[in-house]
C-alpha cells in the first residue's frame, strides 16, 4: 500500500515538476508544491494535547486527529445502526472487550496515523508504518480483525468518513489540500476493495 500511495504522491510531485518546466519561459521556476504532511504542519514540534509533557510533530498530530475522528464516526454509525454502516467489517475489532478493545482501537489509530503520515511526506522514524500491506490488512483470510471484504461502495463510505473527519479538523472540502488527500485515498481503492 505504501507503493500505491507513493504512486499518488509521485503523480502530485510530477505534476508540480511538469508545471515548473512548462512555465519556464522567463526562467523563473514555479514553486514546487509542499507535501501534504508539510501542509498539515510538517515536522514542527508542538505539545501533544493527549500526552502531557510530550512533544509531537504537527503533521502527525493533524493526521492523528483526523484518524481518531474517522474511527469515532464509523463507531457512532455502527452503534446507531445508520444506513450503510461498516458493522460487518469492524465487528471483530468491536467485539473485543474491555482493555483489549481499547488496546486494539488505539493500535489501529496508531497504525493509520503512521500510514498516512509516512506516505504523505512525514518520513521521520516516528511515523514508520509496521502494519500489514493494504491488501493483507483488508482480507479476512490474512487479517482476522477484518470482518468481511470491502466492496467499492463500502470504500466510498469509508472515504466519506475520512472527508467528514478532515472537515471537522479544519480541512475544508473546497481546498486543494482536501483534493490532494482524496487523491491519495483513491490510489488505495484497488488493493483494499476485494469483492
Ligand atoms: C484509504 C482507505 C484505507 C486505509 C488507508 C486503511 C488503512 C488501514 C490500516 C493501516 C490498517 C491497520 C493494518 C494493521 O494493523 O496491520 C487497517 C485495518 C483495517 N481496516 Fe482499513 N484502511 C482503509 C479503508 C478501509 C475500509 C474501506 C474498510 C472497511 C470497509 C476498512 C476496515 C478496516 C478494518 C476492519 C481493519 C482491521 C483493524 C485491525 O487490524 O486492527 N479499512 N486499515
Amino acid at each position: 500500500m505504501k507503493n500505491y500511495s507513493k504512486i499518488a504522491l509521485s503523480v502530485l510531485f510530477l505534476s508540480a515538476a511538469v508545471f515548473t518546466s512548462c512555465s519556464n519561459d522567463d526562467e523563473t521556476p514555479a514553486p514546487v508544491k509542499a507535501s501534504i504532511y508539510e501542509r498539515l504542519g510538517g515536522t514542527k514540534m508542538v505539545a501533544d494535547p493527549d500526552n502531557s509533557g510530550q512533544m509531537i510533530e504537527q503533521g502527525r498530530l493533524s493526521f492523528r486527529k483526523v484518524v481518531n475522528s474517522t474511527i469515532g464516526l464509523i463507531v457512532a454509525d455502527i452503534q446507531s445502526n445508520a444506513s450503510g454502516n461498516l458493522q460487518a467489517h469492524f465487528a471483530p475489532l468491536l467485539a473485543e472487550t474491555g482493555t483489549t478493545q481499547a488496546t486494539n482501537i488505539a493500535k489501529l489509530s496508531d497504525n493509520l496515523t503512521d500510514f498516512f503520515s509516512f506516505n504523505t511526506g512525514g518520513t521521520n522514524a516516528v511515523n514508520t508504518y509496521s502494519g500489514l500491506s493494504m491488501a493483507a490488512a483488508h482480507n479476512p483470510a490474512t487479517n482476522p480483525r477484518m470482518g468481511t471484504k470491502s466492496s467499492s461502495a463500502d470504500y466510498t463510505k469509508f472515504e466519506g468518513y475520512v472527508g467528514a473527519a478532515a472537515n471537522a479538523n479544519g480541512v475544508a472540502s473546497n481546498t486543494e489540500l482536501y483534493t490532494d488527500i482524496v487523491a491519495v485515498l483513491e490510489s488505495l481503492r484497488t488493493p483494499i476493495v476485494q469483492k
